[in-house]
């Protein structure tokens, strides 16, 4: 089936709204439904559009496959707290790094991850709650961009001839799968949802694993998780759409202490765009970008060495995996 494109100016967020709250109710009748809230724009706007819908017929779990940030589930359960949506924590990183394990090709850790999320978190969940239906914050891009065969998003089944109800055991319903990031921002405001949540930068499905280039273990996540909350608190500030930081797989020799030391590598990108389609390195201040090599070079341990991505989107993407 097509999938029509609302653009961000075409978008009246109350009518849409409505219409997807109508949609979800007429489609799971007396049925359960759940969802995975990862704090990201998207997630949370399936999250109170399945509460509007529902209300206890929808449950919502956050998933720790310990791949995100640092101290990010706890925070993002209690921002929900504080909007009285209860959200269940659920510990999934065995599932997760046992599937990562001994794989480096980009698409195969990509399909790791779906394994994980849809397959063994999910698969279980909806055994134990009897939930027909999984609410999805799949984007027009996402769907793009895996038609495309740029990267599979790990959130994209139907495209690539997946049926996930005869795979899985449950059907996936995608309310914001019309919607670019930009208009998904204008329905969590409608929504009221804070300005934290409305304005978080992209975070990508995959969470860290889309910048750990090689194999994705507990420690290279560690690596790079420390490395990312560099880059936040250095560059939250700048305006731009999205920064990030990066582990790569080669080492370099660098030098501490008099001593040869044979060390790590982090990429820093930071990029200006609207909609993740294209985009383009943001000009940073030289000094800004001292200060995040000195913090990452001394603060996160074996860095050896940062760079700055000066790519365009085309040719690179956003993400490195
Ligand atoms: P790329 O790396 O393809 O990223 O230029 C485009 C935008 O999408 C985010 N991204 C993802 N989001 N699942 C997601 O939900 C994914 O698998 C995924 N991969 C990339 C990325 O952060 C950027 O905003």
């Amino acid at each position: 089936m097509e999938i029509r494109e609302i653009t961000v100016e075409a978008l009246d967020t109350e009518t849409f709204i409505s219409e997807k709250i109508e949609e979800m109710r007429s489609t799971i009748g007396e049925g359960l439904a759940v969802n995975a809230l990862s704090g990201g724009v998207d997630s949370s706007v399936v999250t109170i559009l399945g509460h509007r819908a529902l209300g206890d017929r929808f449950k919502t779990y956050f998933i720790d496959n310990g791949l995100m940030r640092e101290g990010e589930p706890e925070d993002i359960v209690s921002v929900f707290e504080n909007l009285d949506v209860g959200v269940e924590l659920v510990h999934a990183q065995v599932p997760f790094f046992d599937g990562l394990k001994g794989r480096t090709d980009p698409e195969e850790k990509r399909e790791a991850i779906t394994q994980a999320f849809y397959r063994d978190v999910f698969g279980r969940l909806v055994r134990e709650t009897g939930a027909k239906y999984l609410l999805h914050g799949t984007n027009y891009t996402d769907v793009e961009e895996t038609v495309a065969g740029i990267k599979r998003q790990h959130n994209i089944l139907e495209q690539l001839g997946i049926d996930p109800e005869k795979r899985y055991g449950y059907r996936v319903i995608e309310p914001l799968i019309q919607l670019r990031k930009s208009a998904i921002r204008k329905v969590a405001r409608s929504l009221g949802l804070p300005e934290q949540i409305c304005n978080r930068p992209p975070f990508p499905g995959p969470a860290l694993a889309a910048r750990v280039i090689g194999e994705v273990t507990p420690g290279r996540v560690r690596t790079v998780r420390g490395a990312t909350k560099i880059v936040e608190e250095e560059l939250s500030d700048s305006g731009a759409f999205q920064y990030l930081a990066i582990l790569h797989e080669d080492r370099v020799t660098g030098v501490r202490k008099a001593k040869r030391d044979y060390g790590l590598q982090i990429e820093v990108r930071c990029w200006e765009s609207t909609d993740a389609r294209v985009g383009s390195p943001s000009r940073l201040p030289y000094d800004v970008l001292d200060r995040l090599a000195e913090r990452i070079t001394t603060e996160v341990s074996g860095v050896v060495s940062v760079t700055y991505n000066i790519t365009k989107k085309p040719p690179s993407t956003i993400e490195a995996v």
